[in-house]
Order: structure tokens, then sequence, then C-alpha cells
């Protein structure tokens, strides 16, 4: 097998550095033979072995060069295909689509027999490797319908010229409607998109994720989006890491925010995971329409609640699956439709962003919105708002928030009334999430030395009320859930 470019360059650099090393070994030898007084010999011993090093590194670059321009007509060897090597445009000026095709094309035809998930072909590692160019494309980058897998794309940028269609994405994991016929099979498997930048054009998506498994975009600017920066379908296992969206190139405070549209992420699957990502703008930052989905470390900034903006968006009624931590919810929402297990922790909301709840068939179940902070403007905010009414409640927890700025609510408080008298009320109306809703009570009378007989009357409308068979002095202590079990 002939040395080519991926081996060779990686190749290049370890040969670097042992000639290096060897470099430092030898002039450490001269050095102890300078001891013994041959300095003549010492500066000899270092030319000649500079020498050397230099003419193995010559060797090795002249091997390079040819492994090089051999790349685009060799068939058998390496497996990284320089997308220059077909023509394609680096400086961005012509259209490099039919060259990236051609390209991608030739990487997946299989190097063996060897297949992976569900028979899909096993590209043995193959790359397509922008070569830190900027590509103009025209159309999508489809990976061919055949399938693949164990397969790259690096290191590059995409621009959608102003001929791109607005209905497609720069890059698309979609085998079309081959994949209508067979809805229930897998096309690709372990794709990875790194170290790319996708600008979209105000034309259509960056990137769609079709029936796939284990796919992987990581370290990846997308931007320019007019539908989604990436959309998943099907499949499952698409991770998106490290990865920056926003549909206009902005730091916040934009005049233009209020015309931000665009979805950056939609996960329209189950089992993907969203972590370490930034949402700068967007209308939605991440839709979720499929159920199992992780998000983490999030920080979304894309167009303020106050601006009709959301920040996350779980429409999966009745089967939410949906776990968020570590987030931060920075002047945009999160809304949850019906959720039903849901899991919100360990993030930061500010400027009165908070978690909406939004009633389909009025059921939640099943929900921990729990150690959280809230930091808004005093314009008495809930940090967890209901939208519309919730019939069945169960098992629900929002509890141990912080909040500042922001009315605090929960679904278990404590509260203490105080007087002379017969009735004490306490009204959790204020802080209870659910209106009209106490699943448990406990309360607690201290009366002094007076020994009343007491009992609870009442919890209609959030309000607790004991009361005592006389009139005493005394202090009612009262612990609440909304929750009966
Ligand atoms: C792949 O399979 C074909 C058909 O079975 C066979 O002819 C060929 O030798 C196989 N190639 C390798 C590399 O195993
Ligand atoms: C409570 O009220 C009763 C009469 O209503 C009065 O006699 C008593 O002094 C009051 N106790 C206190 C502690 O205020
Ligand atoms: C509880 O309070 C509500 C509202 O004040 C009232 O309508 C209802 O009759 C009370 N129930 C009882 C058992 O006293």
């Amino acid at each position: 097998m002939e040395v080519l470019a991926g081996g060779g360059r990686g190749g290049l650099l370890h040969a670097v550095l042992l000639a290096g090393a060897a470099l430092v070994a030898l002039t450490g030898g001269a050095e102890a033979w300078a001891h013994h007084g041959a300095a003549g010999a010492r500066a000899g011993a270092e030319r000649r072995y500079r020498d050397l090093a230099a003419g193995r590194m010559e060797s090795v670059r002249s091997s390079f060069g040819k492994a090089r321009r051999g790349l685009a007509t060799s068939s058998a060897g390496s497996r990284v295909y320089h997308v220059t090597d077909y023509g394609a445009d680096p400086t961005g000026a012509a259209d490099a689509t039919a060259a990236i095709k051609k390209a991608i094309a030739d990487a997946f035809s299989p190097p063996s027999n060897a297949t992976m998930t569900a028979g899909i072909p096993d590209l043995g590692g193959a790359e397509i490797h922008l070569d830190g160019g900027t590509y103009l494309v025209n159309g999508p980058l489809t990976l061919p319908a055949s399938g693949g897998g164990n397969f790259k794309i690096h290191s590059g940028s995409l621009r959608a010229s102003a001929e791109f269609p607005t209905d497609r994405y720069l890059i698309e994991l979609s085998a079309g409607s081959s994949a209508a016929s067979s809805s229930s099979s897998y096309h690709y498997e372990y794709v990875t998109l790194r170290d790319l930048m996708l600008d979209c054009g105000y034309r259509g998506g960056g990137v769609a994720v079709v029936d796939s498994l284990r796919v992987g975009v990581d370290n990846c600017y997308i931007t320019g989006f007019e539908t989604e920066g990436i959309a998943v379908r099907g499949g499952h296992e698409t991770y998106i890491r490290n990865t920056f969206l926003g549909q206009h190139m902005t730091a916040g405070t934009d005049p233009g925010e209020r015309s931000f549209g665009g979805t950056a992420i939609r996960l329209d699957g189950n089992d993907n995971s969203v972590s370490d990502v930034v949402v700068f703008s967007a209308a939605t930052g991440i839709m979720v329409t499929g159920g199992a989905n992780t998000i983490s470390g999030v920080h979304c900034y894309n167009k303020a609640t106050g601006f009709g903006g959301t920040g996350i968006h779980l429409k999966v009624p009745g089967l939410t699956q949906t776990w968020l931590s570590n987030c931060y919810m920075d002047y945009t929402s999160i809304v949850a439709e019906d959720p039903v297990l849901l899991h919100v922790s360990g993030s930061f909301f500010l400027g009165d962003a908070n978690v909406v709840l939004k009633a389909v068939n009025g059921v939640a179940r099943g929900v921990q919105i729990t150690g959280n902070m809230f930091n808004g403007r005093g314009k008495g905010v809930d940090i967890v708002q209901l939208d519309g009414e919730f019939g069945t409640v169960e098992q629900v927890y929002v509890q141990q928030n912080s909040a500042m700025g922001m009315n605090l609510k929960a679904t278990t408080a404590r509260g203490s009334a105080e007087g002379n008298g017969s009735s004490w009320t306490v009204d959790f109306a204020p802080v209870l999430l659910f209106p009209d809703r106490i699943g448990h009570v406990q309360y607690s009378l201290v009366a002094g030395d007076a020994f009343p007989g007491h009992t609870l009357r009442n919890i209609s409308g959030n309000q607790v009320v004991v009361a005592t068979d006389k009139a005493v002095s005394a202090t009612v202590h009262v612990l609440v859930d909304q929750n009966s079990n």
C-alpha cells in the first residue's frame, strides 16, 4: 500500500519529531565528547547529524508530495479524500458542489465487504478533508443513498450560494426517496462532521440527519440558516457537541433580534444528545419532538421570550422523556407541553427566563424542576408558569430552586400564622404552582400553656385553615405538598 496523504501527514509529523529527538540526543552525545577536549569533533558531529536530520525530512517531504499528487487517481490506499484534489475551489469563488460530491462518491466506494449495523457498508474511516478552504455550493451535499458508515467530513467551510434551494441542507445524511421505501432501516452510521463552518446564506439549513445512527456533529459553527441549523429525523444517537449555532452572527443586544427566525436544532427522533452548545440567534433554540433526548450545557440566547422567541421547546405532549441540566437560559424560556417525565436541574435562568408548562390534554406527571437559579427584573414573573389547566398532576416536584427578582413557585411549601383567636389561615396561593391543589398537609399548633382541641378545617384555594375549639393565642406551622403520594 502506497503511503498517501492521511498516513503521509501523520507520518511526516512523526518523522519530524523523531528527527528532532535524534538531533537532541546526538547533540547531547556531542557535548559528552567535548568534555574530552575535541571541540572541532563536536562541531563536525553536530553538522553531520543536522544534515542527516535535514536529509531525512527532505526524503519524507518528497514522498509525501508524490503521495499527495497521486491521491485523486489512487483507488487503493489512503481513504483521505482532499476536495482540492478534485478541483474544488478553496477560495469560495466558484461553485464546488460537483467536485465535493465526486470526492464523497469516491469515499463511499467501500474498501472491503465489511458492514456495520443493518448492513451499512463500512467505509473504513474514510475522510472528506476540506483542506481549510471555503467552498461555495449551489446544492446540497447529499450522502449517497447506498449508505455508509465510519466516515468523516472535516476542516473547512461551506457556504450556500444564492442559488441554493431553500428547502435543503448543506450536508444531508439522507437516502431520500429510497428511505421512504424502507423507512425502518438505517442508512448511515458513525458519520462525523467536525471542525466545519456552515453558512446557509439565509436560504436552507445546515445539516440534515435522517434515519442515521451514531452521528457526531462536533466543533461546528452553523449560521445563516433559514429553516434549521441541524435537523435530526428518525434514527438515533445523533450527538451534537461543542457547537455554535446562530442565524445571524451577533453577540447579544442585536437591533434585529425581534426578526430572528429559524430553529437552531430540531430533534425529531429519540436518544439524541446536545451538549456544550451555544445558540446565539434563532427564533427557537432547540425544538424537541422525540423522546429520550438529553440536553446539557446549552447556552440559549437566541431570541428573547419577550420578543416571541423560545429557548427550548419540548413538543412531545404525554411522553416528554427529556432531561436537561447545566443549561444557561439567557432571556429565553423552556416550554414543555404536557410534560411527562421531564427533568430540569442545575440550570441558570436569566432575564425573566422561566419554565412554562403548557397544557394540551392537561397532564403533568413525573416532572422534576429542582436546584435551578433564576434571576429576573422584578416584574413578578413566575419561575415556573402554567399555560392552561392541568387536570392530572402526579409526581410533580418543583422545589429547591432559588430566585431573585422573580416569583418563586413550588409544589411544596412551608408557612406559619400567628394570632389570638380560634382560626388560623396560611395562604399558599402565591407560592404553589398548581391552583387549588393540596395533596398533603402537615401542621403543628403551638399555644403556650393552652391545650385546645384543634383541626384542619379547609384547604380550598391553596389556603390552609386550622381551627381551635376555643380562643387561644397560638402559632400554626404548616407544610404542604401538591402531590398526594
Ligand atoms: C467481497 O464479496 C465478493 C462477493 O461475495 C467477493 O467476490 C469478494 O472477493 C469480496 N471481497 C473481499 C475483499 O473480501
Ligand atoms: C386574646 O384575646 C382574649 C380575648 O379575646 C384576651 O383576653 C387575651 O388577653 C388575648 N391574649 C393575648 C396574648 O393577646
Ligand atoms: C372551604 O373554603 C371555601 C372557600 O372559602 C368554601 O367555599 C368552602 O365551603 C369551605 N369548605 C368547608 C368544608 O368549610
